[in-house]
């Protein structure tokens, strides 16, 4: 089984963005943390991160020709606005994995909507490092 790993807008920077929210690691931690967990579960990951929405599209529209058996993303402030990656979401008949580092629920209003949610399986918030590892767990659940 092969997972695609979406990272949206700004997630290139986590090690230098705001730490109480969502603390020290850096992207390149996160993504070794998905591959070992991967590599341990005996899966494939490809990991994917964009900061133009366009090209995140068009990564979500190729993904319809490969053989994934699921997607996990985190699609940043797009979560909260962007209904053209909804819309290329709804495209994929694979189980999709909403992931979020921070308690989007906990904090401003903005956060608390996503416009992701109703392509999605499910959603994972809250766990720093620790909600990739779980949706991970949930995609290869779903696709077993
Ligand atoms: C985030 C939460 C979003 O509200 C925010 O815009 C991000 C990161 C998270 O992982 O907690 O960039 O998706």
């Amino acid at each position: 089984m092969n997972f695609l790993v979406l990272h949206g807008v700004n997630l290139n920077m986590f090690g230098h963005r705001d730490k109480k929210q969502y603390g020290t690691a850096t992207f390149a931690q996160i993504n070794t943390a998905i591959e070992n967990l991967a590599m341990e579960l005996g899966v494939g990951v490809e990991i994917f991160q964009s900061n133009h929405e366009g090209e995140m599209v068009e990564r979500i529209h190729a993904a319809l020709a490969e053989n994934f058996s699921g997607i996990l993303i985190n699609a940043g402030a797009w979560t909260h606005y962007s209904y053209a990656i909804a819309d290329a979401l709804a495209i994929l008949s694979v189980p999709i994995v909403e992931i979020h580092m921070s308690n989007v629920h906990a904090r401003e209003d903005f956060r608390h909507k996503s416009v992701l949610s109703n392509v999605a399986r499910g959603s994972i918030a809250g766990f720093g490092v620790e909600s990739y590892l779980l949706g991970l767990r949930a995609a290869i659940s779903l696709a077993s």
